[in-house]
């Protein structure tokens, strides 16, 4: 059985102020098993250990993002490094905004989970078609596409989440039907036997991500599967803790 994970990304949201106190205030309310389910969000970079060092109850915190590259001349970087020396064991890669708004590539995309997998992070990697892909009936060539250019460079997949994230769903409000994710996460189980082992595609966890809401949460999550979300947000928000709650 797959435990399941509510992930929630703050993007380039937030305060130091907010990033305690919604951890200490809102966070730490939390109620779930953590022998089921794990929660990770993942505050911008500056305020990363503002919001760990205020968390007491299991919930952990990621990065949003980190270079392909050991510690050195790379201005405006995150590493891997830096993440072990500060006892954050996760990043998201890939989202969409790091692929369609600031140019990362597929192969960028995989270069950066080989080399966190290499430093003993665990990677939320994110994939997901635009509106025009899926409307042109792309949806899993896109999808597949991503995942390749991930699984060219990684064997090991133990310590990889995936993370669907249909763009059109992103911000939006037009949150994926659970049938709409549950037959791109079943496409992805597959794939994942096919192209990686039937071993990892028992074990990978799946999250749905694109508009998830405490009103959508529940039966989002009683799909087969969907092991979980990848919240934007409504992570900033005390709904978050009723979606932590769905999925217990
Ligand atoms: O990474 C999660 C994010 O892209 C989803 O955003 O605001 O649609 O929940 P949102």
């Amino acid at each position: 059985m797959r435990k399941l994970l509510v992930g929630g990304n703050w993007k380039q949201n937030g305060t130091v102020k907010f990033a305690h106190d919604f951890s200490q205030n809102v966070l730490n309310k939390a109620k779930f098993d953590a022998n089921k389910v794990e929660v990770v969000v993942s505050p911008s970079t500056l305020h990363l250990l503002t919001a760990k060092q205020a968390l007491q109850n299991h919930i952990q915190v990621s990065a949003q993002n980190i270079s392909q590259y050991k510690n050195g001349a790379y201005t405006g970087e995150l590493s891997a490094e830096m993440l072990n020396d500060a006892g954050i064991h996760w990043t998201i890669l890939g989202h969409s905004e790091r692929r369609h708004v600031f140019g990362e590539s597929d192969k960028v995309v995989g270069e950066k989970v080989k080399h966190a997998l290499a430093h003993n992070l665990k990677v939320i990697a994110c994939i997901g078609e635009k509106l025009d892909e899926r409307e042109s009936g792309k949806t899993q060539v896109v999808n597949e596409r991503q995942l390749n250019a991930i699984r060219e460079l990684v064997n090991d997949w133990s310590n990889v989440v995936i993370a669907y994230e249909p763009v059109w769903a992103i911000g939006t409000g037009k949150t994926a039907s659970p049938e709409q994710a549950q037959e791109v996460h079943d496409q992805l189980r597959q794939w994942l036997k096919s192209n990686v082992s039937a071993d990892a595609a028992n074990a990978t966890r799946i999250l749905y991500g694109g508009s998830v809401t405490e009103k959508n949460a529940d039966e989002l999550i009683a799909k087969r599967d969907v092991d979980g979300f990848l919240v934007g947000g409504a992570a900033l928000k005390e709904g978050f803790l009723d979606i932590i709650r769905a999925a217990n």
